[in-house]
């Protein structure tokens, strides 16, 4: 594996291979999600890119850039076991210039829910996802679901900006308990993880409500706001693929969205319908 931390270093191995190339951008301390993504991106391209940038730009001020946590050591030796070919580390101030121009997200897609609680955290992600795809040059870049809105949002701009590059959304995978992995989790007590449990608990009883027939959103969001009384919710939605609210399931096209703090930390979980 190649561990690359200088951008014009990497643009030029970038050009050696004319391979398939699968792309993985990540924020680090990896977990077996973001594993997920890399073995996706293994089997389904025969050249893998990973990065790992803690990406300043997109956390708001009172927000926890500075203690995000930080793995290194372990995630080149897990990306070193995935067999990943490119493990790309650039510094904050090779990515980012004084007075740049940057990417603002959609007014309405990316100032709801997430964008409405963090305002100004997706024109970081775009800008940075931007700038990563056009250095990683992929066919196809994976991202997780959990990240519902982000993937919803970077698959639009990638259509918007005529970015030759397939988002492949890839599954969330979970804890046996139900929690979805997240860096995050590292931040939580045994006390406040089985409190979070409630997240996935409410998202698997909208899912229960629907499989009995129940498609009404109102009904499924009382009874998952039940269980999410030991949290303090920021929200509980269920939309459509584009992010407008719906009154009634529609199948293949719903996202059931919550976000919630737990303790200090803050937890967000979905499931498409
Ligand atoms: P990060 O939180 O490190 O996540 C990297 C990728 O892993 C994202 O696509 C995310 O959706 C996915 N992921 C996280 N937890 C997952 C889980 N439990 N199951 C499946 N996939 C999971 O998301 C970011 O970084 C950043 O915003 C980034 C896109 C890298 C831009 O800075």
């Amino acid at each position: 594996m190649n561990i690359i931390r200088n951008i014009e270093e990497f643009r030029k191995e970038r050009e050696k291979t004319n391979k398939k190339v699968g792309f993985v951008p990540t924020m680090g301390a990896l977990h077996e999600g973001h594993l997920s993504l890399i073995k996706k991106a293994k089997e389904e391209n025969d050249f893998v890119i990973v990065s790992i940038f803690v990406n300043p730009a997109q956390f708001l001020k009172n927000e926890d850039f500075s203690k995000y946590p930080k793995k290194e050591a372990a995630d080149i030796e897990i990306c070193r076991l995935a067999g990943v070919d490119i493990l790309f580390l650039p510094d904050a101030d090779k990515i980012y210039q004084k007075d740049e121009p940057k990417v603002v997200a959609p007014n309405i897609r990316g100032f709801v829910l997430e964008g409405f609680h963090r305002p100004g955290h997706f024109d970081g992600v775009l800008t940075v996802v931007l700038k990563l795809l056009n250095l990683a040059k992929a066919n196809n870049a994976y991202f997780g679901k959990k990240d519902a809105q982000q993937l919803i949002l970077i698959t639009q701009m990638v259509k918007n900006f005529f970015i030759d590059t397939n988002i492949i959304p890839c599954d969330t995978v979970r804890e046996k308990s139900g929690l979805a992995l997240s860096s995050r989790n590292v931040y939580l007590s045994q006390d406040d993880k089985i409190k979070a449990l409630s997240l996935s608990k409410s998202l698997y009883k909208a899912v229960s409500m629907i499989q009995a027939g129940d498609l009404n959103s109102k009904n499924i969001i009382k009874e998952m706001e039940k269980i999410l009384c030991e949290v303090e919710v920021d929200y509980v939605a269920i939309t459509d693929r584009e992010l407008n609210d719906i009154e009634k399931i529609e199948l293949k096209n719903t996202v059931i969205l919550v976000a919630a703090k737990v303790g200090t930390t803050r937890l967000i979980d979905n499931m498409w319908i």
